[in-house]
């Protein structure tokens, strides 16, 4: 077992887990969007940084792909940490503004407010791919995909091309952690393959 301290607490963690993962092994609350524990973790979101101190020395890590190692001290509540975070979530309130859960989130760590520009007001996803994901890794299908890049990034069918692979599970539907998915699976009623098609159409 590799031992390291989170917020001052020893805590205890096998080779191969990550921050995060020893964290809510721990009970330890770090936010997270992008990761959930059926598939492997991307790091998009960036709302699970921590804090790592050593010394004078720090730095700020995502947590959900930052590997444990013995003697870390690793800090989940700092000024530095509570001031990405903010930074984050005010980044997702001006990319998702239609998102509920991500306004519901934002308020609980009091961002009610962006800086930032929105380019769409009807927009709810983020495009942390893990819908896509568990589509693959989980399911077993890749009918959905990340497409295009950039400013242009967008989640579709693979190869921007309407696919009758989708077999409706509703997987990325329950992962989608800002209601996105839901969005789109509402708004065709029980033909499974169409909401992919139009995505692939957007
Ligand atoms: S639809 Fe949901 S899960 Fe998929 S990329 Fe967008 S926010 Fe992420
Ligand atoms: S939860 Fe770690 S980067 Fe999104």
């Amino acid at each position: 077992m590799i031992t390291f301290k989170i917020d001052g607490q020893q805590v205890k963690a096998r080779p191969g887990w990550t921050v995060l993962e020893t964290a809510r092994e721990h009970g330890i609350e770090i936010p997270t969007l992008c990761f959930h524990p059926a598939v492997s973790a991307s790091g998009a979101c960036r709302l699970c940084m921590v804090e790592l101190r050593e010394g004078t020395w720090s730095k700020l890590v995502a947590s959900c792909i930052y590997p444990v190692a013995e003697g870390l001290q690793v800090h989940t509540d700092t000024e530095r940490v509570r001031n990405v975070r903010r930074w984050v979530l005010e980044m997702l309130l001006a990319a998702c503004p239609a998102s509920p859960e991500i306004a519901a989130l934002a308020a609980k760590y009091d961002v009610v407010r962006t800086r930032f520009t929105s380019h769409d007001p009807d927009q709810t996803c983020m495009v942390c791919g893990l819908c896509a994901r568990v589509c693959d890794e989980v399911v077993g299908l890749s009918a959905i995909a990340i497409v295009d890049r950039g400013v242009h990034k967008r989640v579709g069918a693979p190869f921007a091309k309407p696919t009758d692979i989708c077999v409706a599970c509703g997987s990325c539907v329950t992962v989608c952690p800002t209601g996105a998915m839901q969005a789109i699976f509402d708004s065709v009623r029980g033909e499974p393959t169409t909401a992919l098609t139009q995505l692939a159409a957007q």
